[in-house]
């Protein structure tokens, strides 16, 4: 598919008259598509996705600390010219968010990675790719135009080497490297719901396949008769086993011996923009800036990893003061507009969300991720309006929010 260019896709959107597909008219908020996705999805599919970690702590205590901000907004502005536009390493967005990269999207969602991928694009934002997506990074470059790729970096130089080769001949110029996964998480839910790797289907997966027909049918039956058995197809250089290979061990790549000197090391050898996701100390912070990294999300992986970790927001002026002139980006509990807007007033630049867009992208494919975008563009116009403020950024330093 030809990609319009990201400019264009703003001009679009702003120009057209939307109208909203029938399917599409009872989805009022992002938690509207995470209601339906229950439904649609199997058990183990949707505890994966809407899970945390062991108690989910950290993920109760981010949605938490959004609540503990209020707003005191001013009255009585001209706000008639206000737009959501933002700029994010020299590119026009037509809102501040963008999508977070979500591994085994293709089996929630048909086509998943695509479907993310193009959604955002034609809504004038991007996905960004994961590593531990089931869609060869190339298709996602090429038929989603996603120029945005997330790594979990294998521990040795040589694999690195050849990794970042195929990433940047694929077309991606934005690299992300998420920090906060050296082991992988005690998902305990995963593994009560029969959600594990290698894929075995057992009876209580046989039965959720069974009670869940169009999902059965209509996602996964469809994925694997259009493209064959699903592979992890980023970890590496190469393709990696198939999701359902009997002998698979799913390989954590020796992800616990990545360090600083890893990403000095594919510093010298990308050339695009360098980002490290999953920060949460300033001091981390500083470290990324001094090693050369163009941008840090502020994450604690939407409380999947480490349970107990500070919420991205409490996280988030400290860091934002120990590197000023950094891009600082977060993701981690975002569901409304009033929330994309609280993290920019605590320093964010730009966010990301995942959780609802996946299931947006389950249930409705690309025009369900189109629809969840506008959704939130919409909610932070109008939020922007009874703000007193005419553009994201001009909550920055204001008096929005009363004095503590
Ligand atoms: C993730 N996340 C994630 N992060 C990453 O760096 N690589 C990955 O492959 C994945 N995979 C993944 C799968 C699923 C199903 C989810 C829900 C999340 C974390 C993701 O990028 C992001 O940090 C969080 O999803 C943000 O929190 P919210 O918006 O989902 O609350």
């Amino acid at each position: 598919m030809a990609q319009k260019s990201v400019v264009e896709n703003v001009a679009t959107v702003r120009r057209k008259q939307v109208t909203t597909p029938r399917n599409l008219r009872g989805m009022l908020s992002l938690d509207d598509f995470e209601r339906r996705a229950k439904s649609y999805l199997p058990k183990s599919i949707y505890g994966y996705i809407s899970g945390g970690v062991e108690t989910d702590d950290t993920l109760k205590a981010n949605r938490a600390a959004f609540r503990g901000i209020p707003f005191q907004p001013r009255v009585l502005r001209d706000v008639s010219t206000r737009q959501t536009t933002v700029d994010l390493f020299g590119d026009t967005l037509a809102v501040p968010f963008g999508i977070a990269p979500m591994g085994f999207s293709a089996l929630a969602a048909y086509d998943g990675d695509v479907s993310l991928a193009r959604g955002a694009a034609q809504a004038g934002s991007f996905a960004i790719c994961s590593a531990a997506s089931l869609t060869p990074l190339e298709r996602v470059a090429t038929e989603g135009g996603s120029r945005w790729f997330q790594a979990y970096i294998p521990g040795d130089e040589t694999r690195i080497g050849a990794l970042l080769e195929r990433v940047a001949k694929a077309g991606f110029d934005r690299l992300v490297i998420t920090a906060d996964a050296p082991v992988a998480g005690n998902r305990e839910n995963n593994a009560r719901n029969g959600f594990d790797a290698p894929f075995r289907v057992t009876p209580k997966i046989a039965w959720q396949g069974i009670t869940h027909p169009r999902w059965t049918i209509g996602t996964l039956g469809r994925e694997i008769l259009t493209r064959g058995m699903p592979h992890f197809e980023n970890m590496e250089a190469i393709q990696g086993p198939p999701l359902f290979s009997k002998d698979l061990v799913r390989s954590t790549i020796g992800r616990d011996r990545l360090c600083w000197d890893s990403v000095r090391f594919i510093r010298k050898n990308w050339t695009g923009k360098l980002i490290i996701k999953g920060v949460l100390h300033p001091q981390d912070a500083r470290i990324a800036q001094e090693a050369g990294c163009d941008g840090i999300i502020v994450s604690n992986h939407g409380g999947r990893q480490l349970d107990g970790t500070v919420s991205t927001l409490a996280a988030l002026p400290p860091i934002r003061k120990e590197v000023p002139e950094m891009t600082v980006m977060f993701d981690s509990g975002i569901r409304r507009g009033t929330d994309v807007l609280k993290a920019i007033m605590l320093g964010a630049d730009f966010v990301f969300i995942g959780r609802p867009f996946l299931f947006a992208a389950a249930t409705n494919g690309e025009a369900g991720v189109i629809h969840a975008i506008r959704l939130l563009r919409d909610e932070i116009d109008r939020n922007m309006a009874f703000l007193g403020i005419t553009q994201p950024y001009d909550i920055r330093g204001s008096d929005l929010a009363p004095m503590r």
